[in-house]
């Protein structure tokens, strides 16, 4: 058999574990792999590194433990090209490729459905450092993109304290509060801003206060990029190739750390972690969770068992379907909110 592997949307820490785990399987029994470059865009454009390659990068330079992914990504949506998914089957076909592996998240693996639906032979692997996807319980990244998230929070403390300043800081995760909650329980922010249990600004502002009052005078506040407040109009911006806003361009902390400033009198700062949250290498749990899925996403390419992507279940990893798993975004759901609201004096 003849594999194709693809790495697509924004890149996260374990990606190459899983080409690693992917080629392992896959050679083990005798089969083919390429990577093409760029996300669909490799397909598109036929832009792809032959085995000899990926041979290299497994084998000479250990690359598992490497950071970003060696395939390159992009946020191309095929769907969104002049017939974008006739020269996909065209190339595939010409390629003499037999199915495709696609490492990414709920954009990704949304394409990865239509084109199974399409006719595609393809297997999926669960990405993001927003841990959004469903009918997986972790995404691998996440950990250590919270971990990072959780280190700067950390290191905050001692200049909000110097100070005696707020800080508000933006942590990315799109529309779930995953990373956010996460890094500021485990960095002990005071407070955590996520999208699914939004608080008001005076809340917000009582909370800033009474540190003061308590004599902490300071105050961290993490805040998910993409926090929305009644009080602040939605903004249009740019849409990318699969609608999504940039919500970088929101600067959410901003705007709060001037709010809680003007209405406080206490000296606020924003800072945006932005994309260091995804950069260097994985951590070491992530190494394990992306080489295992890895395996597995070889392990179901050869079994033929296509539309389906792997996952995590416990400690298991197991098999469940693209439809389910794009069905709808997991975000922080009641329990997780519940136990860390006594943290946050919520
Ligand atoms: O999905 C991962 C992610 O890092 C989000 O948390 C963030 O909103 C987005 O990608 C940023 O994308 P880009 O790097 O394309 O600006």
């Amino acid at each position: 058999m003849k594999i194709g592997l693809l790495t697509s949307g924004g890149d996260t820490p374990g990606m190459n574990a899983v080409i690693t785990g992917a080629f392992i399987y896959a050679k083990k029994y005798g089969h083919e792999l390429i990577g093409f470059k760029y996300g669909w865009k490799g397909i598109l454009e036929k832009d792809y590194v032959d085995e000899n390659y990926l041979k290299e990068k497994v084998i000479k330079d250990s690359f598992l433990q490497w950071g970003g992914t060696v395939l390159r990504s992009s946020r191309t949506n095929p769907y969104k090209k002049d017939k974008g998914i006739e020269i996909i089957k065209k190339n595939l076909k010409e390629l003499k490729i037999d199915a495709l592996i696609a490492i990414g998240g709920e954009d990704t693996l949304g394409t990865a459905n239509k084109l199974y639906n399409d006719g595609v032979n393809i297997v999926g692997v669960p990405k993001t450092i927003d841990n959004d996807l469903s009918a997986t319980d972790y995404t691998f990244g996440f950990n250590t993109a919270f971990s990072i998230a959780t280190d700067s929070l950390e290191k905050l403390h001692t200049t909000a304290r110097s100070h005696s300043r707020t800080l508000v800081v933006e942590i990315m995760g799109r529309h779930s509060g995953w990373l956010t909650l996460y890094a500021a329980i485990a960095g002990r922010a005071h407070l955590a801003l996520i999208p699914e249990f939004p608080i008001s600004l005076d809340k917000i502002n009582e909370i800033v206060k009474k540190r003061y009052e308590d004599k902490q005078k300071y105050c961290i506040i993490a805040v998910s990029e993409g926090y929305e407040l009644s009080e602040f109009e939605s903004e249009k911006t740019e849409l990318d190739e699969f609608g999504h806003k940039s919500l970088a361009k929101f600067h959410i902390a901003e705007k709060i750390a001037e709010r809680i400033q003007k209405d406080t009198g206490i000296e606020t700062r924003s800072v945006v972690l932005g994309h260091v949250q995804r950069s260097g290498s994985p951590n070491a749990y992530d190494r394990v969770l992306a080489y295992r899925l890895g395996v597995k996403a070889a392990e179901l390419v050869i079994n033929e068992k296509f539309g389906f992507m792997s996952s995590l279940k416990g400690d298991q990893i197991v098999t469940v379907s693209l439809e389910q798993a794009v069905s709808k975004l997991k975000v922080v759901d009641e329990n997780h909110w519940e136990s860390a609201k006594p943290l946050f004096g919520l």
